[in-house]
């Protein structure tokens, strides 16, 4: 599939970006020559996929389309039990609505928005585990997703158990970089919930590009194939929720998977509620043959070594322009560390935020914050809640971009880096929504 792109001049960038109250996800996508705002259901999909999609069977109930995509499932993660949804956040939503009550606390290493947003909607709260080095964005650790095993084992230790209705492993952290979690932590992380009786649950989005990473950088798994490297890791889940926008490399759709029977019936009755028929859960039979499809591509080792390739090169020229990023480079973005960026720019006035904008004025590519603004207010105090780092995230749309599309972005983020010292100015927020607001906020200059 070809697309156009509509190339536009500074001054209208600058305007266009003001009538968006500086907030990118409200700039319509033909005023956006490079778009890396995410790397969600904006794959291109194969002509495997097209013309599955073609065979797709729109039965209400046991469509072979929904057969199709449970096979898929099976032999690849090897669960027995599944549960179409709309998209990820459906998946958290429903197996949320069994699992979580008010008061509950879940472990896990740097729950995604809208994880984090379904935990606290229920008035839960999310713990964050991860490992230190995560924290560092310059210095090298091979797998920065990984739970510190004594952080979970000391919160474990000292809160009661009926109040953890799970552990969450979010594999590939998207959070801390779109960071690998390894097989060994993965492990450790199953056999403290084993000792304490507590479900481990996987937010599997970007499982296979998580699977690549332990191939290319763990002992033991050089030679695997992937598919081998997928079933161990799956191994260790009791259930897994999944945007399948990213791995199964579809615009549209998600699932929850499970072993156990008897959450398949409770998490079925919520299914039924918010998403549709437990055959077809919000999605079209055509949608699930081209999901099911996308996780068989999704998983073959040279589709993810010319992705993930592509997404160090971006990162490997931004270097070269003395732009620091989280490191090691992740697995479907490059997050550019804003406060080294943009040192003047006050914390107070959305750092990343500001770098984002600038990017986009500069040369019409989209980004997104992954800081302040996402991190929304603490729920209890209404203050921000500043995170660690500051990021602007380049997600890389899977197949669709070239090399040559890097390299533009890599020169407009240079040009932004040469003057930066003349930015010192960020944001001011005009309206806010209580929770998630960072998809809708608007924005002043300070
Ligand atoms: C790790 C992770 N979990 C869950 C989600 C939510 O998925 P969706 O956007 O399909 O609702 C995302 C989306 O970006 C994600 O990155």
């Amino acid at each position: 599939m070809v697309e156009p792109l509509g190339r536009s001049s500074r001054e209208e960038r600058e305007l266009w970006m003001k009538e968006a109250s500086y907030n990118l996800f409200n700039l319509s996508s033909d005023k956006v020559f490079v778009d890396l705002l995410t790397d969600s259901g904006t794959g291109a999909m194969s002509d495997r996929q097209w013309s599955a999609l073609m065979m797709g069977d729109e039965s209400y109930a046991g469509a072979a389309s929904y057969f199709k995509m449970k096979q898929a499932i099976s032999e690849i993660l090897g669960f027995d039990y599944f549960l179409p949804t709309h998209q990820g956040r459906a998946a958290e939503n429903v197996l949320f609505s069994v699992l979580i009550k008010e008061g509950d606390m879940i472990p896990g290493n740097a729950h995604f928005d809208t994880t984090k947003g379904h935990i606290e909607f229920r008035k839960a709260m999310a713990v964050d585990c991860t490992i230190d080095e995560a924290l560092e964005p310059a210095r090298y650790h091979p797998f920065k997703g990984n739970i510190d095993p004594g952080k979970l084992e000391d919160f474990l230790r000292l809160n009661p158990v009926e109040r953890i209705p799970f552990i969450i492993i979010t594999l590939t952290c998207n959070t801390s970089g779109g960071q690998p979690v390894s097989m060994q932590n993965i492990r450790e992380v199953k056999s403290i919930a084993d000792k304490y009786g507590i479900p481990l649950i996987f937010d599997a989005a970007r499982f296979a590009e998580n699977a690549y990473f332990i191939r290319e950088r763990e002992d033991g798994y050089a030679d695997r194939p992937i598919r081998q490297i997928v079933r161990e890791m799956f191994s260790y889940a009791d259930a897994m929720t999944m945007s399948s926008k990213k791995d199964a490399i579809v615009n549209m759709g998600g699932f929850i998977a499970m072993r156990s029977h008897e959450l398949f019936r409770h998490a079925s009755v919520f299914n039924i509620m918010f998403e549709g028929y437990i055959t077809y859960g919000g999605m079209s039979g055509r949608d699930m043959n081209a999901l099911a499809q996308g996780l068989y591509e999704g998983t073959e080792y040279d589709y993810l070594d010319t992705r993930i390739r592509q997404v160090a090169y971006l990162g490997e020229r931004l270097k070269h322009f003395g732009i620091q990023c989280q490191e090691p480079f992740g697995g479907h973005a490059i997050f550019v560390d804003a406060r080294h960026f943009l040192p003047h720019v006050p914390r107070e006035e959305y750092v990343a935020q500001t770098l984002a904008v600038e990017l986009y004025i500069e040369g019409g590519v989209r980004g997104v914050e992954i800081g302040t603004l996402l991190a929304d207010r603490d729920p209890v105090t209404r203050q921000n809640r500043y995170p660690a780092l500051e990021f602007l995230r380049l997600a890389i749309p899977r197949r669709v971009y070239t090399n040559n599309h890097m390299e533009y972005t890599a020169i407009a983020l240079a040009n932004v880096f040469e003057r930066r010292e003349q930015i010192s100015k960020g944001f001011r927020i005009v309206r806010e929504a209580p929770i998630m607001r960072h998809f809708t906020v608007e924005l002043e200059r300070a």
